[in-house]
């Protein structure tokens, strides 16, 4: 969480570093800050409470803050509340060393009491000015050589970290340094940017090195030097970024998640055919071998948030495919597990960012078992993508709202094609079911977009939510999978209190809170399993519920119970959710505007958890 851009060049740096923290805003934003320097003038500093709006009014979006050397953050709070004070950049007194950090500093409080004996006196209760301030004592203790007082520091501080840093007798240079937290350094004719995620410099370049862990770059004009923890030089290799520029861009859209949600038929088009072939999928970018994938007997998908969702999903797919055993975990819970880890067995981490530190987590602990690990992954260099043995990129593009719509989708047709491959390797599907359900993925875009063409509908619906202060989601099999994701997505961005039950679980509890008016959604697309659930609809409406449904066209029946239906094309059951949650998207997506919430940047919440 937090976002850290960082420019040295021959252009004012302050506006590339206001433009670059609006695209990382997903990240935080509580407060926002600035660093920027003139040459060899002492540094202007400026931060606020709030959003970037605050920062860039104070500052006319850069333009009154000169100088073309500066880095700059937005904000997460995790040590000490959002204030003007604790907003990053932190500076030691004498700003002999300014810096913003995303990450956490675990040691923080050791750290600061070494060095209140030390003389140093702390102004924000932040773990960043305790590294800004170590960083300090080193420089001053030893050689005055900025690589070697961050090395020094970054041996004594245990956590996680990205950090930008200037140091007063270096004018035009930014410091980096990262463990555990992302960043990429971008490159251009005479420019150097550093941010934490690509959208953020995408404008500028495509050129971008990716920093290791425990390493530290140098930013000059147009030149990065790397080293190691040793101070030495090191190389890396230039590698070009091929997202659109203009994808991470509203493009007409009033807000990022509706944007995100129309582009869902072309990124799932894209998605299916960076591995379908002529009728046949091929994992040789994914670098999972047929004969791996028979000798597996058990499978591990661990994710958070909706990446867990689609775990959830994805498990009843596979377990219809193949003979295997499929156990979907929270990465926050599996990484404390003692849970025997079987020896044959995929551990597959689903992640938007690449990043969650969770997730990272439990991924680093199967690696650590010996066990074979797939990350299904939207960011390319992101960390998970870099330490999976397997990889399988989804084609979504930037996602900047927080409220994931289009990387969801993407990841719940990779899971499919995944599916497929195993019972295709394992000899567990007939060909022509194999043809049949390959055709029948690659309908999903075009019947996503049909669904979107009747949005005018559920926009109409969602009025009807606005002054709701509870919500259920029921379904049964992949319907509740597919619950739990429109219910998270309701909460998350219209704060209205939701839960997803599985519909024959209502009568053990959630029953009880029914009362006129409670509002039911229930999914109804798994044919084998409709009546069951109208059961359940018809038992929470004879008890006031008003109840709406998302069900499969041709059900036309379940508008005797439900209030409101909205029906998605025929699929095959299997796929039937990448359907049925588009018009649950949209529906929170009007409820959240219709609220006058600002959807793409819910409160207390950020995109990319980086912290446990
Ligand atoms: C946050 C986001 C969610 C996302 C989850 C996991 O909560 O708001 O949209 O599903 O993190 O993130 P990941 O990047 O690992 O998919």
């Amino acid at each position: 969480m937090c976002g850290i851009v960082g420019y040295v060049g021959t252009q004012q740096a302050a506006p590339i570093l206001i433009d670059g923290l609006s695209k990382l805003e997903y990240r935080g934003y509580d407060s926002a800050g600035i660093a920027v320097r003139d040459g060899e003038n002492e540094p202007e500093i400026i931060k606020e409470k709030g959003k970037l709006k605050v920062l860039a009014e104070m500052t006319n979006n850069g333009k009154a803050v000169v100088g073309c050397c500066g880095i700059g953050h937005t904000r997460w709070a995790t040590h000490g509340e959002p204030s003007a004070v604790n907003a990053h950049p932190h500076a030691s007194d004498d700003l002999n060393v300014i810096a913003v950090h995303n990450g956490i500093i675990e040691n923080y409080q050791e750290l600061r009491e070494k060095l209140e004996k030390h003389g140093y006196v702390f102004k924000s209760q932040t773990d960043t000015e305790v590294a800004v301030k170590l960083i300090d004592y080193y420089y001053k203790k030893y050689a005055p050589l900025p690589v070697e007082a961050i090395a020094r520091s970054m041996v004594r501080i245990r956590g996680s970290y990205a950090l930008c840093i200037m140091f007063k007798d270096y004018p035009g240079e930014v410091y980096c340094a990262r463990k555990d937290s992302p960043m990429i350094i971008g490159i251009a004719n005479g420019e150097s940017y550093v941010a934490s995620d690509v959208p953020a410099i995408l404008k500028y370049t495509r050129n971008v090195y990716y920093i290791g862990n425990m390493e530290i770059a140098k930013l000059e004009q147009g030149n990065v030097t790397f080293f190691n923890i040793d101070s030495e030089v090191i190389e890396k290799p230039l590698t070009e970024i091929r997202w659109d520029a203009e994808a991470a861009e509203k493009g007409g859209y009033e807000h990022f998640m509706l944007k995100e949600i129309h582009e869902q038929p072309k990124v799932v088009r894209d998605t299916i055919n960076s591995v379908v072939h002529e009728g046949v999928v091929h994992f040789d970018s994914v670098n999972l071998t047929d004969d791996e994938m028979k000798e597996i007997e058990q499978i591990y998908i661990v994710a958070c948030g909706s990446a867990y969702h689609v775990g959830v999903a994805l498990q009843y797919v596979i377990e219809e495919l193949t003979s295997l055993q499929v156990r979907v975990e929270l990465a926050s819970e599996f990484r404390y597990r003692k849970m025997q880890l079987h020896k044959k067995s995929l551990v597959i981490v689903i992640s938007q960012s690449g990043e969650t530190a969770d997730t990272l987590a439990a991924l680093r602990e199967a690696r650590d078992n010996g066990i074979k690990t797939l990350g299904i992954v939207n960011v390319v260099g992101s960390t998970i993508a870099r330490e999976a043995e397997n990889v399988f990129y989804t084609l979504a593009g930037p996602e900047i709202s927080v409220a994931t719509t289009k990387a969801y989708s993407c990841q719940l047709v990779a899971g499919y094609l995944l599916a497929l491959q195993f019972a295709k390797a394992r000899g567990e599907i007939e060909e022509a079911r194999y043809q049949e359900l390959i055709e029948e993925i690659f309908t999903i875009p075009d019947k996503i977009e049909r669904i979107l063409e009747d949005k005018e509908r559920i926009q109409w619906y969602s009025n009807k939510l606005v002054n709701v202060t509870d919500s259920f989601f029921i379904g049964r099999g992949i319907d509740y999978a597919i619950g739990m994701e429109g219910s998270l997505k309701l909460k998350e961005i219209s704060y209205i209190h939701s839960e997803a039950y599985a519909a024959g679980e209502l009568k053990h509890g959630p029953i009880s809170l029914i009362e006129d008016g409670t509002i039911v959604i229930s999914v109804v697309t798994q044919s084998n399993l409709v009546e069951k659930t109208i059961s359940n609809m018809v038992e929470v409406k004879s008890r006031g519920a008003k109840v709406m449904a998302v069900t499969t066209m041709g059900n036309y029946y379940l508008e005797d119970t439900a209030e409101f239906t909205c029906y998605v094309p025929k699929i095959d059951n299997l796929f039937a959710g990448s359907l049925s949650v588009i018009p649950l998207q949209l529906l929170s997506y009007y409820v959240s505007i219709g609220k006058g919430y600002d959807v793409d940047k819910p409160r207390n919440l950020a995109k990319s958890v980086t912290v446990e």
